[in-house]
């Protein structure tokens, strides 16, 4: 066997922890897959007296993790640190020096990614990222290898593992959202600035980084359309059941004739689909290519072990690609680099199409549900489904909520405008996309 693959890592925090105890847990398997075995050496931490998740005991730690880049020693350095500016230094650096880097960090991917692999090719280097989306499904290997024959026309998912555990929370226990969030927290479920998962952020980092692979365009975070959950009520999680939907984060990629869609957002989708039933911390992304036509792609989102396990999974596959030359690797982003559509045209929020739910206060009068339908009429809206909810006691205003069919979101936009004018109409209206999935 050949001499052990010498690993640094940045961070041993719920990641880098659980990179520890699968590494070591799983030591003769990992090396019987890669060839050599895989050992940790060093690893950089803030506070050398902080308590681990793991052993620690046969490992150099320091608080430079520069020092372990510039370490002639250390074969792969592996970035769980997170954040922009000291990751993306020190990524750059180790990339410079010649070494391997593997790391789960989607916000520095969706930012800095086209920078990192353009020097990364340079330097005949491997920068592999697989823990960044969906923590340890391995929708990165299957999109950009196992459906490479297909051209891939669509894919949604639920790519925040907080945000799901949250609404599902809320939904099956009627939880209140800022519970749920703290106990996300304490499962090691969310960033460490936490709006990043409920604003949205997160997911739209990991999107970029799907519609990438799946369309070989540059990563471009800049266009994707990002909205969280903090305004999804209960109400509207109890309106979208009774119309039969529940309410998801979904992140959503599409490729058509006038451009790429990324966005992500709630979305009503149908109960009786797969992923209208992926709950909890678990994530799932549905890909939809012409030749094998939708796949499912589940598992768990976040957390210490299943975030491991897809880091590990890169450091097999970085093993294992030592001796093939540089221009023979999968290409980073799927594509080759020559081939990425360069110029690419992305659509704005506006330019999508979708249905929607709606949901508004009235006062209880006659005629305002018929003001309120002639005007979405009038905008070429039809609607697909209405309800009006009685006052509750004491009460005199009524929520109405409409399924619409699908128009485009400026035709929309406009009627809500117009909507909200009327003087019947009380506040701003909820809206809400909603997603069949079947196309
Ligand atoms: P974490 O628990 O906060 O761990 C971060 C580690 O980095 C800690 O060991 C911390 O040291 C160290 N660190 C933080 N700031 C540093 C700095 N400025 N200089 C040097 N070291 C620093 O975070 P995590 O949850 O493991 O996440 C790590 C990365 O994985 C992030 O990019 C995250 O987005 C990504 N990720 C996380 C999950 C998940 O489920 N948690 C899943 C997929 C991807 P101390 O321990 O001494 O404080
Ligand atoms: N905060 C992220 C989530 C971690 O909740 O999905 C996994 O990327």
């Amino acid at each position: 066997m050949l001499n052990p693959i010498k690993i640094g890592l940045l961070g041993l925090g719920t990641v880098g922890g659980g990179v520890v105890n699968v590494l070591q847990r799983n030591a003769r398997e990992i090396s019987r897959r890669a060839g050599r075995d895989i050992q940790v050496t060093h690893a950089s931490v803030r506070d050398l007296n902080k308590s681990r998740l793991c052993n620690t005991e046969d490992i150099v730690l320091t608080e430079q993790p520069m020092s372990l880049v510039n370490n002639p020693e250390i074969d792969v350095v592996v970035e769980l640190i997170g954040g922009t500016t000291r990751a993306r230094d020190l990524v750059l650096k180790a990339i410079a020096n010649g070494k391997h880097v593997v790391t789960a960090n989607k916000a520095l991917i969706a930012l800095h990614g086209n920078e990192i692999f353009d020097e990364a090719q340079k330097q005949g280097v491997i920068v592999a990222f697989e823990a960044a989306v969906a923590g340890g499904i391995p929708i990165i290997k299957t999109i950009r290898e196992g459906l490479s024959g297909n051209e891939i026309e669509w894919l949604a998912g639920i790519i925040n593992g907080t945000t799901n555990f949250i609404l599902t929370e809320m939904r099956e226990k009627g939880r209140a959202f800022d519970d749920v969030l703290i106990e996300a927290q304490e499962l090691g479920y969310a960033e460490s600035d936490p709006t990043f998962d409920i604003e949205g952020v997160d997911a739209a980092h990991k999107l970029t980084i799907l519609a990438a692979i799946a369309f070989g365009v540059p990563l471009n975070f800049e266009a994707t359309y990002t909205e969280g959950i903090t305004r999804i009520e209960p109400i509207d999680v109890e309106y979208a059941e009774q119309f039969g939907y529940r309410i998801k984060h979904l992140g959503f990629a599409r490729r058509t004739a006038q451009g790429v869609e990324m966005r992500v957002h709630p979305a009503l989708v149908p109960e009786g689909r797969l992923l209208a039933n992926v709950d909890g911390v678990m994530n799932a992304v549905l890909v939809y290519g012409d030749a094998v036509g939708p796949t499912l792609h589940y598992g768990a989102g976040a957390g210490s072990e299943p975030t491991a396990s897809a880091v590990v999974a890169d450091l097999v596959d970085v093993v294992r690609s030592l001796t093939v030359d540089p221009e023979n690797r999968v290409p980073h982003l799927a594509f080759q680099p020559d081939t990425i559509t360069k110029n690419q045209r992305f659509l704005g929020i506006e330019d999508i199409q979708s249905a929607y739910y709606l949901r508004m206060e009235a006062d209880d009068l006659p005629g305002v549900l018929a003001h309120v339908a002639s005007i979405l009429s009038e905008s070429g809206i039809s609607i697909e489904a209405v309800s009006q909810k009685e006052p509750r006691t004491g009460e005199t205003q009524v929520n109405i909520v409409l399924l619409t069919h699908r128009v485009q979101e400026k035709l929309l936009n406009e009627a809500i405008v117009r909507i909200e004018a009327l003087p019947d109409i009380r506040g701003e209206i909820m809206r809400i996309r909603l997603e069949s999935l079947s196309q």
